[in-house]
């Protein structure tokens, strides 16, 4: 079968996106930093592997196992990610790096080590892909989300040029923009003491929040044949909530 690596694959949309890619046909490697350092088989078609997105090293270490395992991959799924909540203006340096070295240079550092074992492939002719989980707020700015929102914006254009870049050697790049999704980062804002005037989206026009499996069935639809000619795009997987948004008052 083919084979897609997934980052941020131990919990929420990753997770949710390796079992339904699993039970797809797809043999699946799973990189977290959650995860223990060695490559271990997870079942016939499964594997885990630590991967920390914001190390150079761990980010090449886990792709030259996965080079020497497999010898090459189909796609990249980059759902590693991680928001903290603050005014722009007073968030210290270290936090606005922390998360940026995840969000978007983790995203990108994975995205070029995948691109490099594509070129392996035996076919060159057979299209690969690469998915980002960018984000709403990248698209509706939120009073507590500059950092985050401003690192997602970036990942939504680097989509675009990395669509451009590798269109002529078949790699398809696109990127899925979750509103509130129901996973362990979003349950962990819901203190609303720790987050002072932000609060998640919540519920969409749909009357319900997302939940992960309502973003991974829009990253398999970018990873399936249906998707052969889509590249360079943005799903909103929002049930609308960029659709209602109404500007907040002053
Ligand atoms: P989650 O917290 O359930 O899963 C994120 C996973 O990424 C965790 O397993 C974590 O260990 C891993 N991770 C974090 N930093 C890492 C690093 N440096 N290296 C490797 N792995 C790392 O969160 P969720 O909600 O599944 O988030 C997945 C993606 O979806 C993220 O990129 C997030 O920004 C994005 N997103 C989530 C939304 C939500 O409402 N939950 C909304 C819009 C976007």
């Amino acid at each position: 079968g083919k084979i897609v690596v997934l980052t941020g694959a131990a919990s929420g949309i990753g997770r949710a996106s390796a079992t339904r890619l699993a039970a797809a046909g797809w043999t699946v490697v799973m990189l977290d930093r959650a995860f223990d350092t060695a490559w271990r088989a997870v079942d016939a078609r499964s594997f885990a592997m630590h991967c920390d997105v914001s190390e150079p090293a761990s980010v090449e270490a886990a792709f030259a196992a996965i080079d020497t395992q497999l010898g090459t991959i189909d796609a990249l799924v980059c759902s590693a990610g991680t928001l903290r909540i603050g005014a722009i203006v007073d968030m210290s340096i270290a936090d606005f790096d922390a998360l940026y070295h995840v969000n978007t240079r983790g995203a990108w550092l994975v995205a070029r080590a995948a691109v490099q074992l594509m070129r392996k492939r035996r076919d060159p002719a057979a299209l690969r892909r690469i998915v980002f989980v960018g984000s709403i707020s990248a698209i509706r700015p939120k009073v507590g989300n500059g950092a985050y929102g401003a690192q997602k914006a970036a990942l939504h254009t680097l989509t675009g040029v990395m669509a451009a870049e590798l269109g002529g050697e078949g790699i398809l790049v696109n990127a899925v923009a979750p509103g509130t999704v129901d996973t362990p980062m979003i349950q962990a804002m819901q203190d609303a003491s720790q987050t002072g005037r932000y609060r998640p989206s919540g519920t969409s026009p749909l009357g319900r929040v997302a939940q992960p499996e309502d973003v991974a069935a829009v990253i398999e639809f970018y990873l399936g044949d249906q998707s052969n000619y889509v590249t360079g795009t943005v799903i909103p997987v929002d049930g609308g909530t960029r659709a209602a948004f109404v500007p907040p008052a002053a």
